[in-house]
């Protein structure tokens, strides 16, 4: 190639780089900010690999802003740096008197005011972050620390998709020369539920909640770790402490919000502009509600007096700004006394304590027991009984024990132990080294069995409607079933002379026993409760073996091939069909008419018509069950999911939708009616 060429193909590459990184950090923006994708999952990934492709031949062309360069290098160490302008924390309020209280303080200094409009924005239950962008480019990210110094945690931060790498401007208009941007980084709720899963499945300790999971997530050394983890983050303070460049420099909180979002950050939607303290409890009162259907976690409001210039008048205790307040919402954490410990013996075997609790109101409920989760932990916390201990609900996770107040403990309290031997069937309990959970290993455990049953019965499952713990206790008791399979020999004449059943109600749970064996093979294999295969995992499994004697007898690497599984729950299958117990079980449900095969042939989940297409139910069909739609949609390929997100393609609507069909319509989804669906499904 002749130099003239060499050149004008380079120039062609530096083009389409910079074509591209300005479409994918569009489409990115769309995805992550707006939460309105405008690319195909398909053609981005495409964009993406000419992208490397580009910089992996031309090197010279890498960016720093380059969507190619968001996940970096582990690194060996944070560094402490200073701020350039001190994290103030906030000054708390738990009810209107005290918000009030904080209203008349500021208004004595500056008498003339009255009431001045304010911006009620929620209080996000995350870390506080400060993020420099220098000449548009984001340079470095640290954490809140002490106020005064944090952690350099620039690479982690750099992997926060909602976090631009380059400031968004105008074309032709310049960025201030240096920009602090503060906000907050938060976990969803739906992460650090699968967080805190997958550390249970390891028998790692659990994070308390999700600011606590995020900080740890913060914190980690490999950013690939944190790319994996969806964090997320809500700009809420702007500062350009050396000119404004061609950005109009906001005179007010509010003005501030919307140039944080035009720069291209999420700004939180529910924010408000407040005349009067009365707006403002009503918007406390009213996100004290709603604050429960968020994907994230608040903890109270925060008010800011909207005028920069009544602010500056204003300015700062040695603690706090005088113009702003944190008005909380009242704890999900008290202290309350341990009265007892029980155990509960899971259908893994896995033994839980469980702390009996003396009553206590915590965010809206009584609480009278708390897990305690492992005997790990219990050593971690010394339990003693009649300890004041504190008790913690946050977000979807149940109450928990967090922490022992050790000064508080009565004379002569009685350290707990857990039993050695099972409670139920008083079998010797086994805690392998290195392993968390201490367990029953009692295969003919009647509380396996219980929880065993009660999974298999379960709407994910095989969905068996009337199979309630008081019929299976007693089938238990009797010695009338011993196995999942023992439920499908069953006949009404058995169940008659149980307590409290009737002619009408066993024909009808037997009839719901039949019924289930029309549940197709992911259900099946789902309700065998293998360890670390969820339904999710189950359909994948099943997706790629369609039948339990493939599965029985793929090589641990085969099942490990598939797409989303991995070596540990690869072992976990293999495992489960090497027992013999368990080989008979599956012959035994075979032979009972079960479904241990997939109905269509080489169910390739491509060629499917609704496969890739992703539903949410909300509300009351009109004919149709829930689990009757869901499935259907299912045998089409279709995925449902529970919550309505960006990725949603359609939400079926019934009667008395809630706030799934505002979240449709406010991204724009396509909603259909049963009608709509069922026509869909015909000509699927
Ligand atoms: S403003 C001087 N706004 O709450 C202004 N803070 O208790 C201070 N926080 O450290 C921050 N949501 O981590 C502000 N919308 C919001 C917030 C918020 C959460 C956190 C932040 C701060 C802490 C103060």
């Amino acid at each position: 190639m002749s130099q003239q060429a060499k050149e004008q193909a380079r120039e062609r590459a530096r083009e389409r780089a910079k074509e591209l990184r300005s479409q994918l950090q569009k489409a990115s923006y769309a995805y992550y900010v707006l939460d309105a994708p405008d690319l195909p999952d398909s053609v981005y990934d495409r964009l993406y690999r000419e992208l490397q492709d580009l910089e992996t031949q031309h090197p010279e062309l890498l960016t720093p802003d380059s969507p190619t360069q968001r996940i970096g290098a582990p690194v060996e160490q944070f560094n402490s740096v200073r701020h350039n302008i001190p994290l103030y924390s906030l000054e708390n309020a738990f009810d209107s008197d005290e918000y009030l209280g904080w209203q008349a303080r500021w208004q004595r200094l500056e008498p003339d005011v009255g009431e001045a409009p304010a911006v009620a924005e929620l209080k996000i239950d995350g870390n506080a972050l400060a993020l420099t962008y220098e000449d548009g480019l984001l340079v470095r990210g640290v954490t809140r620390g002490d106020g005064i110094a944090g952690e350099d945690i620039t690479p982690n931060v750099r992997t926060i998709r909602t976090i631009p790498l380059r400031l968004h401007m105008a074309p032709g208009e310049s960025p201030p020369p240096v920009v602090e941007i503060r906000g907050e980084a938060f976990l969803p709720l739906d992460v650090f539920a699968e967080i805190n899963q997958a550390r249970a499945a390891e028998g790692t300790a659990l994070f308390a909640n999700p600011r606590n999971a995020a900080a740890g997530t913060l914190r980690q050394l490999d950013a690939r770790v944190v790319a994996e983890r969806r964090l997320d983050f809500f700009a809420y303070t702007l500062l350009m402490p050396e000119g404004t460049g061609d950005v109009t420099p906001p005179v007010d909180q509010w003005g501030a919000l919307e140039c944080l979002q035009s720069l291209g950050f999420r700004v939180n939607p529910h924010r408000q502009l407040c005349a009067s303290a009365a707006a403002v409890s009503d918007y406390y009162q009213q996100w004290d509600e709603k604050r429960h259907d968020l994907a994230y976690l608040t903890d109270g409001v925060v008010v800011k007096l909207n005028s920069f210039e009544l602010q500056d008048r204003l300015g700062f205790t040695n603690k706090f700004p005088r113009w702003a307040i944190a008005l909380k919402y009242p704890a999900e954490e008290l202290p309350t006394i341990l009265e007892n410990v029980t155990v509960q013996v899971g259908r893994t075997g896995a033994i839980t304590p469980v702390a009996e609790l003396r009553p206590v109101q915590l965010a809206g409920t009584t609480v009278t027991r708390a897990t305690l989760h492992n005997a790990d932990r219990l050593a971690e916390l010394d339990l003693h009984l009649g300890d004041t201990v504190i008790v913690r609900k946050a977000g979807e996770i149940i109450p928990e024990v967090v922490r022992v107040l050790s000064e508080l403990r009565p004379d002569n309290a009685q350290l707990y132990r857990l039993p050695s031997t099972c409670p139920v069937c008083g079998q010797p309990v086994v805690k392998p080294e290195g392993e968390a959970v201490t367990r029953c290993v009692n295969g003919s455990c009647p509380a396996i069995l219980q929880g065993s049953l009660r999974h298999w019965a379960s709407r994910d499952a095989m969905d068996i409607s009337g199979l309630g713990d008081r019929w299976v206790q007693q089938w238990i008791e009797q010695g009338m079933v011993k196995s999942v399979a023992d439920l499908y020999a069953l006949t009404v004449d058995d169940l008659l002379p149980l307590e409290r059943m009737g002619q009408q109600l066993a024909t009808k749970l037997i009839g719901a026993i039949a019924d289930s064996k029309q549940r197709p093979w992911p259900k099946v294999l789902y309700g065998l409760g293998i360890r670390l295969v969820g339904s999710t995992n189950a359909q994948l499994l099943a997706d790629n073996f369609p039948s339990a004697a493939a599965l029985s007898q793929a090589e641990e690497e085969a099942i490990a091939q598939i797409y989303g599984i991995g070596p540990e729950i690869a072992q976990s299958v293999r495992q489960w069909f090497q027992v013999p117990a368990n080989q008979s079980l599956i012959e035994r449900l075979e032979s009972a008419g079960l479904q241990l095969k997939s109905t269509q042939q080489a169910v390739s989940s491509q060629s499917q018509p609704l496969s890739g297409k992703s539903f949410v139910l909300t509300g009351t069909l009109p004919t149709l069950k829930r689990s009757e739609a869901k499935s259907r949609i299912e045998a089409a390929g279709g995925r449902v999911s529970g919550s309505v997100s960006s990725k949603t393609n359609y939400v079926v609507i019934g009667e008395n939708a809630g706030s799934k069909q505002a979240k449709a319509e406010e991204l724009g989804i396509a909603q259909l009616t049963e009608a709509d669906l069922l026509a869909l499904l015909a000509s699927a």
